[in-house]
């Protein structure tokens, strides 16, 4: 009797799990990319028509993760991240807006880019990417940001593929000195990553993400 109660009841769970994923209710919907491509025409400026950034400290955009994208956007627009040249860029956009333009720039082409350093300088960005420093404690790249440098979408691990070197530098070294906190819900991830990186290492691993693809 207790048997036949305890497995009715166990099927009546299984049941209910089954029901509860079927009915689960869809996403949200994400944004509508012709709206954000309305509304990100100040933008062009500086990250392009199809978000390609038109300088060596200018992020390229297409092809990046909606999530990151979105969590970057909110962090300009409520100031927890702050850069001169994107000051005032994002502030008057609605939380709407902000996933129109993500969605946007989501959908846009990946700007690959070519590796430009030394063939001794590459190797050893290569070998911080795939293997880390594991004297000192830096974790490997390629284990949240893909071999490819795509980053991984569901987790908001950013794409790397194609970024400018300077860029790139210039985010380490902000993670480093504590000036970039925009990990702080990922228990600062990147800080712990970049804090015990020196520039010459930090300069190999962006020359060799720069071709990365
Ligand atoms: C005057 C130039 C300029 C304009 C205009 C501009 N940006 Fe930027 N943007 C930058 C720079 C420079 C950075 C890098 C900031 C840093 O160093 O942290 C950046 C970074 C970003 C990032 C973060 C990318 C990453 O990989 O983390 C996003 C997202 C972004 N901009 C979106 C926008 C949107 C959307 C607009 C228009 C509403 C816009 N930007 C307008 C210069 C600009
Ligand atoms: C445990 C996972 C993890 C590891 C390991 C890791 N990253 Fe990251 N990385 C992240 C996350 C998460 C972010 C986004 C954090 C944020 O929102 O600021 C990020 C952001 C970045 C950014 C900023 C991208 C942009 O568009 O602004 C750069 C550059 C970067 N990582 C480079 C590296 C390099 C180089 C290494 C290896 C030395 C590395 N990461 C190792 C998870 C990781």
């Amino acid at each position: 009797m207790l048997r036949n109660l305890i497995s009715t009841f166990v099927l009546l769970f299984a049941a209910s799990l089954v029901v509860a994923s079927i009915s689960r209710p869809e996403e949200p919907p994400r944004g509508d990319p012709e709206a954000g491509r309305a509304a990100a025409t100040t933008c062009i400026a500086c990250h392009g028509n199809d978000g390609r950034g038109i300088g060596p400290e200018y992020p390229n955009l297409g092809g990046q993760h909606f999530s990151y994208l979105l969590r970057q956007m909110r962090a300009f627009h409520s100031g927890d991240r702050q850069a001169t040249l994107m000051m005032g860029q994002v502030e008057h956009l609605t939380e709407q807006q902000l996933k129109d333009i993500s969605a946007f720039y989501a959908e846009q082409p990946i700007a690959e880019g070519t590796a430009e350093a030394a063939d001794d300088v590459l190797e050893f960005g290569e070998r911080i990417y795939r293997a880390g420093l594991p004297d000192k404690g830096v974790a490997a790249c390629i284990g949240c940001h893909s071999p490819s440098g795509r980053g991984n979408g569901p987790a908001a691990f950013p794409m790397l593929t194609g970024q400018p070197e300077r860029y790139i530098v210039l985010q380490l070294r902000a993670y480093r000195d504590g000036e970039r906190e925009t990990d702080a819900h990922m228990g600062g991830v990147m800080r712990g990553v970049a804090q015990n990186m020196n520039d010459r290492e930090i300069e190999a691993v962006a020359a060799y993400v720069r071709g990365l693809h």
